[in-house]
């Protein structure tokens, strides 16, 4: 039931607005047409309800960002105190503001070496946008104007804008309708260890990759090059978990080649993997950015941040009459944003999320990875609170059911029912919880879900889709 907006809503009348007027991200518009959007209403912890009452585990923890979880008053305290003080102010040439001021401090204190600017703006996408032109900026300063290509890999996801879409290259997104840049963006192979060729253990498959990034310089020059960048996992790219030492191994190539690497941590910082950042913590390597949103103010307002090294911020504002960095938004450090991170790191910090995302990650992930034993999953994978799990036909072949099962959604939607939300991403179901989650919660989420494989497992072979297999292997009822 509503709890807190109470009965406010006319869940149909709601429906039909939203169907008529909101063009949604990413709408697939021969389903919405029929079908619509889940409206939701309310939140607390781990749980939303949507207007009709209905409640459910929040698996995505909204989308990879509620990371301190929902209903917190002193995160709306903060806002609205911050509201009422200054909700607005210019961040241009020669003004600030406190908390953007405090939150740029406690950045550069909690990101690794020495990563102590930060530029603020107003989502992953344009803080990603925003490392680009600062990366063809600071090579343009350094007295090399032609580092403009920028190194990036299939798969990977870095936001919507233009620009970042054109860095991003994940399948399906690539649509003919839409236009993207070609001319200095370059895609390398997804270090997709569950798809490597083959035959070919994790370590060859790692000297794969990184040669294909040292031919890759080779072809364009290494003075045309300004940055390499990737997500430490690739998130909407499939979770995909590289090789160990891939990310290390290509950070020295870019390092040796004077490309800068930028880490875009949209998803993985904040908790998700246990620390606030996963490239140094987690992977060993030190970026020369770090680009992060989304669990920076647990998406309860957005903000982006691109955070850079000390190295990037003395070339950049070595003296040089009429030298302006001419990028930035009205929206840069704004006030309301700055005090809701503030209020979000400090509950981080005080209530050891960070700790807990640890614990509870490792059972999740543990237990997550029990679902292998079901027929139709080929890998699970990720790490914490950063999860997936891949559906194939065929384990052997790793094929992929026929697009027209629609395997992720027929499996979501059972979980939905039974009040549970993952998200279907093409053969894939995907979590990114909040990192409150109990360790009970854990265990709902796994149990929901290999619940809902094996049913549809089992409805797939009774309407033919999927063939009878003979009796020995039929353990599980999967
Ligand atoms: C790794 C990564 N980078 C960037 C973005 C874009 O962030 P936003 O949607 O806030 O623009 C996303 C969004 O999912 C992401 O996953």
């Amino acid at each position: 039931m509503l709890k807190r907006v109470g009965n406010r809503f006319n869940a149909q009348e709601l429906w039909q607005k939203d169907h008529d007027h909101f063009l949604h991200p990413w709408t697939h518009f021969d389903s919405f047409k029929k079908e619509g959007s889940l409206i939701i209403a309310e939140a607390e912890g781990c749980y939303i309800t949507d207007v009709n009452g209905k409640r459910y585990l929040d698996g995505l923890g909204g989308m990879w960002c509620v990371n301190v979880g929902y209903g917190r008053n002193e995160m709306a305290e903060a806002m609205a105190e911050q509201a009422r003080l200054l909700p607005y102010a210019n961040a241009f040439v020669d003004m600030s503001n406190a908390p953007a001021a405090e939150l740029a401090a406690k950045l550069a204190e909690i990101a690794p070496g020495n990563l102590n600017r930060v530029a603020f703006s107003t989502s992953g996408s344009c803080a990603n946008d925003t490392a680009i032109r600062l990366a063809h900026f600071y090579h343009a300063r350094r007295g090399e104007p032609t580092r403009k290509n920028i190194i990036s890999r299939h798969n990977s996801y870095h936001g919507s804008t233009y620009l970042a879409m054109s860095v991003g290259n994940r399948v399906g997104d690539r649509t003919p309708e839409f236009h993207y840049i070609t001319d200095f963006i370059h895609h390398l192979s997804a270090p997709y260890p569950y798809r490597r060729p083959e035959g070919m253990s994790e370590d060859r498959f790692t000297d794969h990759l990184v040669d294909e990034f040292k031919a890759k310089i080779r072809e364009l020059g290494a003075e045309n090059i300004a940055a390499f960048i990737a997500e430490p996992i690739q998130g909407s790219g499939g979770v995909v978990v590289p090789p160990r030492d891939y990310l290390r191994r290509m950070a020295e190539v870019a390092k040796e080649n004077g490309i800068l690497f930028i880490a875009d941590e949209v998803v993985t910082g904040f908790g998700r993997l246990g620390h606030w950042f996963a490239s140094q913590d987690v992977f060993g390597v030190e970026p020369d950015m770090i680009v992060s949103a989304k669990g920076l103010t647990s998406g309860y307002l957005p903000l982006g941040a691109t955070i850079f090294s000390d190295d990037i911020y003395e070339a950049i504002s070595q003296p040089g009459h009429d030298v302006w960095f001419a990028h930035g938004f009205t929206y840069s450090g704004h006030p309301v944003c700055c005090a809701v991170a503030n209020k979000n790191i400090e509950i981080i910090e005080r209530e050891g999320l960070l700790d807990h995302a640890r614990q509870v990650g490792d059972h999740f992930e543990t237990r997550l990875r029990e679902l292998s034993d079901l027929r139709l999953v080929g890998d699970v994978r990720g790490k914490r609170l950063m999860m997936c799990v891949e559906y194939v036909a065929d384990k052997q072949t790793k094929a992929h059911l026929p697009e027209e099962i629609n395997i992720s959604k027929r499996i979501s939607s059972l979980c939905g029912e039974r009040g549970l939300l993952v998200r279907p991403l093409g053969h894939l179901d995907v979590m990114s919880p909040p990192l409150t989650l109990s360790l009970k919660q854990a265990d709902f989420l796994v149990d929901t879900l290999r619940g809902a494989i094996e049913e549809v497992t089992r409805d797939l072979v009774k309407g033919g889709l999927l063939p009878a297999l003979p009796r020995p292997f039929q353990r599980g009822g999967n």
